[in-house]
């Protein structure tokens, strides 16, 4: 119905326009888990989880586009819609963000396949912005794709991650596995719900877990 509604008028204006609050909510409201957030992002919010990023920030990957108001904010950082890589699962919203942001490298894919996505993109990603519901995510999928986020990032990069929760969203022993240590970066009150964001590096001198035997360590012993 959601679907059918948000086509009609897609294909009737022929031109990307914001898929309003009110759809968002639709599409959370058939899918809570996986859209994770009731309301797309707050201006506030977009403009603190990219206040690092630039373009000295090389090829930025984006996580759970969604309505496209945290691509927006990235772009506006000066990074060039060809440098911007941003993953997206659901099939309606990765068709709107490809109409919204023309030259955008948009994926419908899921997130866990990162590594794989990004095979030909080289080694100048400097920067991964999730907006992805890791409290809601399975242990697996988070566990994947935070440990390919730091694989495909260079040496020095970063992620950053919001969360409505009240503390860092990545469980310790998930943290002490994959090497990361975690700064709040700050806090959006006017943003529903409320949001932290974070900022995820390497800590110095991490032994890199091979991707195999990393993957079945992280299944044997997830937190
Ligand atoms: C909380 S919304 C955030 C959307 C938008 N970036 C914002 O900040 O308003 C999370 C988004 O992540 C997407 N998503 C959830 N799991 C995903 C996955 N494994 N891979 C790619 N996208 C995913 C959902 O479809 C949803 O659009």
């Amino acid at each position: 119905m959601v679907v059918q509604r948000f086509e009609r008028h897609r294909m009737a204006s022929g031109s990307a326009r914001a898929v309003s609050d009110t759809e968002f909510f639709r599409l959370w409201l058939r899918d809570p888990l996986a859209i994770g957030g009731v309301l797309p992002s707050s201006e506030a919010l977009g403009r603190l989880i990219t206040s690092e990023i630039g373009r000295s920030s090389g090829v930025v990957v984006e996580l759970g586009g969604g309505t496209g108001c945290v691509t927006r904010h990235i772009l506006a950082r000066g990074v060039a819609p060809s440098m911007l890589y941003v993953f997206e699962q659901n099939q309606l919203l990765s068709e709107h963000l490809r109409d919204r942001f023309p030259g955008v490298n948009v994926l419908n894919v899921s997130a866990v396949s990162m590594k794989r996505a990004l095979a030909g993109v080289g080694s100048e990603i400097g920067a991964v912005v999730s907006c992805l519901p890791l409290l809601s995510m399975g242990r697996l999928p988070r566990a994947r794709i935070l440990k390919s986020a730091f694989d495909v990032l260079r040496p020095g990069g970063a992620l950053y991650q919001f969360t409505y929760g009240r503390r860092n969203p990545v469980p310790d022993k998930l943290m002490d596995r994959l090497g990361l240590r975690a700064e709040l970066i700050g806090g959006i009150i006017l943003n529903w719900p409320p949001a932290r964001v974070y900022r995820f590096t390497r800590r110095r001198s991490v032994a890199v877990l091979p991707v195999r035997s990393a993957g079945s360590a992280l299944r044997r012993d997830l937190p």
